[in-house]
């Protein structure tokens, strides 16, 4: 692949897309988060401002647009917000490194700066800022900046700075420092926090509202420069430079190290050294063997090369790979918009990826469920039902976090999503063991429809007043997506209770389940209905045909923007017009349930009426349309997929990675374009590749064997790999 493939560039220092490229530089070693701001901050961006963030409509809400959010993330810290419920902590921020000039302080807006560049390495998420600062004493300084957060030592932050004086003499003044006084959505979250200056840098203290510990320590060290209370001065002359070295470490309560405490991270810092390149060398061997079974080449196509390198770039940083306490935040852990929450992107867009590529990591993703039952059985018991009901948005607990009623109380989808991804990894992997130990939320889950769904006296079985994936109809009568869901999860309670029987006979008294169990599930399997027209349309809800036009031509005249933006929400509630992919989510999930034939004639009814206003939206219908050799207009709705982040339109990534894009970006390459169908004993191939894309390289593992699988317009090749 070429190297230009895996840099994110950004050559122009332009203020009004600061904070888009700050999510889009997001580094990350899935223990720690950093969003990419620069390490001395601006003066007109505080990041102690303090406001109430209120749970707007998701669609609608408005963010608050300072120059730059600073991010620092370690997910599972949560505080407890008043309004907002849990959300993810952004922590004291550990990369400040200010630098002043003749008392002139070093600030990209406020300085004169030439030659401005900065590139992310997508291939060992090194991000390096370059430029000129012509200071006003007459000095003139070529800066150098990179640092990463090492994929091989996952306390570590490794900062590396260099100024070179290039005209004038230069005074320098450095201060290395920690930003303590830090909010997450305008609130501080810390009960206590207490910062200690030491002669290199600086120690920090935090105790969150949910009385989690965090400390952090910065350490520089340079040859001649001599820091007292974290800063040293230097003159540098015309030809000279000076490099500081900035190691920092983050450690919390939560992590499950045998020694937890300050002391220990010291331990680490003192134990890292400063050997920049060594620690370079060792972070690029780390990233370099996930890069191995992660990376995808798409021959003949440089924007969805780069625009797939970024997204498994951002999966690969964001997941927990040895945490099965936490999943993946919707915004990837790169900025505060949904606030830190776990949802249906879990199962749906981003599992698949882990499963085909890296099955222990998605096991993590998987177990978070299995781990966070209790807190679902909590739910269902506060919604009056027995069992267990999922989160819409969930934290690290498994109770309810949405502070928006709508989506809390009817997106019940979530419960079957989940049961949806717990067999997919059962499938993908074989791992009798795993699925074994997740038989109770099997149960639970079904013991909840049990008493969720509607058993008419005249015998038939309904489910109403929910929310299907398009948040555009409020509530509705019978949707399609989650009574096929629900059914499929109670199909596969019966499965997993027979495997049971046969190969656990022992587990199964636990579950208590009786005949009545049986026969309520198969009640539920046989008669919730998901009606299909007599055309083969599947009807979203009982109510979506009589809903009235949305008549687009009237309605929505500024394309640029979303069509959530121009009408009210109580309009967006009783037209025709759909967020997302809602009954197209079934063919997306149960490909063989559908001909080609029968997916046409639904994206040809739903699409029309579809705005796209959810990021989750595009990559769903271009993998159908890659399906039923359409691939040419696919690519087309995945091109508009591909610059969700990468282009700042629409605010870009300024509040965070749409993750679950990312994640869908990887199927429609493999599961859409590739058109891998799992299922069969061995990985089985039916591509239809975009016209100018020469060929697919990359590795799958499937049941356990790793396949190196390369695909041409004309070929596929899949063979087994030692
Ligand atoms: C979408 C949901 C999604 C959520 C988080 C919403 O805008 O409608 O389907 O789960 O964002 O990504």
């Amino acid at each position: 692949m070429k190297g230009s493939a895996f840099e994110l560039r950004e050559d122009l220092l332009d203020p009004s897309s600061g904070k888009h490229y700050e999510g889009a530089f997001t580094q990350g070693n899935s223990y720690l988060q950093l969003r990419g701001s620069f390490e001395e901050g601006l003066a007109c961006a505080p990041q102690n401002e303090k406001y109430w963030r209120l749970p707007a409509n998701v669609t609608l809400e408005k963010q608050r647009s300072p120059r730059s959010k600073c991010g620092t993330y370690v997910p599972g810290i949560m505080g407890s917000h008043p309004l907002l419920n849990e959300e993810v902590v952004n922590l004291p921020n550990p990369l400040i490194f200010r630098v002043s000039c003749s008392l002139e302080a070093l600030d990209m807006d406020l300085c004169e700066i030439k030659d401005y560049s900065r590139v992310l390495n997508l291939r060992n998420g090194v991000l390096a800022r370059r430029f000129i600062w012509k200071t006003n004493s007459g000095a003139a300084l070529e800066c150098s900046y990179e640092r990463f957060a090492s994929r091989a030592r996952k306390n570590l932050i490794v900062q590396k700075m260099t100024y070179k004086c290039i005209e004038g003499k230069a005074e320098l003044r450095f201060l290395n420092d920690i930003d303590e006084n830090v909010t997450t959505n305008g609130y501080s979250h810390f009960a206590s926090n207490q910062k200690t200056p030491c002669d290199n840098g600086a120690l920090v203290t935090v105790e969150t509202d949910k009385k989690e510990k965090v400390w952090l320590e910065t350490r520089a060290f340079g040859e001649r420069l001599r820091f007292s209370e974290g800063t040293a001065n230097i003159s540098l002359a015309p030809g000279e430079e000076i490099t500081v070295i900035k190691i920092s470490g983050i450690m919390t309560s939560r992590d499950t190290d045998a020694l937890l405490g300050p002391e220990q991270l010291s331990h680490l810092i003192k134990e890292a050294g400063s050997d920049y390149a060594a620690l370079k060398a060792e972070n690029d061997l780390a990233w370099e063997k996930l890069w191995e079974n992660s990376g995808v080449e798409i021959e003949g196509d440089e924007e969805a090369q780069l625009a797939l390198n970024f997204s498994v770039y951002h999966l690969l940083r964001g997941a927990c790979e040895n945490d099965d306490r936490v999943a993946i935040c919707a915004k990837g852990f790169a900025g505060e918009a949904y606030f830190g929450h776990f949802f249906w992107d879990t199962e749906v867009y981003l599992l698949p990826f882990f499963l085909y590529t890296n099955p222990r990591v998605a096991k993590n993703l998987v177990s978070f469920r299995v781990n966070t039952l209790k807190g679902a059985m909590e739910n269902a018991r506060r919604y009056g039902c027995r069992g267990a009901r999922y989160p819409w948005e969930s934290s690290v607990s498994g109770t309810e976090q949405c502070p928006n009623w709508q989506y809390a109380d009817h997106e019940i989808h979530i419960t079957a999503d989940v049961v949806y991804g717990l067999w997919h990894y059962y499938e993908a992997t074989g791992d009798f063991e795993f699925i074994a130990k997740a038989a109770p939320v099997f149960v639970e889950t079904a013991r909840y429809w049990f008493d969720r769904v509607e058993f008419r006296s005249d015998g038939e079985v309904h489910l109403n007043g929910v929310m299907g994936p398009d948040e555009y109809t409020c509530l509705s009568s019978d949707n399609a997506y989650t009574n096929a869901m629900v059914r499929h999860s109670l199909e596969k309670t019966l499965e997993l209770l027979s495997l049971l029987k046969e190969r656990k006979p022992d587990s199964i008294k636990d579950l208590n389940i009786d005949e009545a169990f049986r026969s309520k599930a198969l009640e539920i399997i046989q008669k919730i209905p998901v009606p299909v027209t007599s055309d083969g349309v599947i009807i979203q809800c009982r109510e979506f045909a009589q809903m009235e036009d949305p008549r687009f031509d009237l309605t929505w005249p500024d394309r640029s923007k979303c069509f959530g933006t121009q009408v009210p929400q109580e309009k967006l509630y009783r037209v025709k017009a759909l967020k997302q992919a809602d009954a197209l989510m079934l063919p997306f999930l149960f490909p063989k349930n559908y001909s080609a034939e029968e997916v046409k004639k639904n994206l040809a009814y739903y699409l029309p009426y579809t705005t796209h206003d959810s990021s989750l939206s595009y990559i769903i219908h271009a993998i159908l349309l890659a399906r039923c050799q359409k691939a040419e207009e696919g690519f087309e709705l995945m091109r508009k997929a591909l610059k969700i982040d990468l282009s700042d339109y629409h605010g870009g990534a300024s509040e965070g990675i749409h993750i679950a894009n990312c994640g869908g970006i990887w199927q429609a390459v493999v599961l859409g374009f590739a058109g891998f169908t799992p299922g069969e004993e061995k990985p089985v191939f039916h591509p239809n590749l975009p016209r100018n894309w020469n060929a697919l390289r990359f590795h799958i593992v499937y049941r356990g064997q790793k396949y190196q699988v390369e695909i041409t317009p004309s070929s596929v090749n899949v063979t087994p790999n030692d």
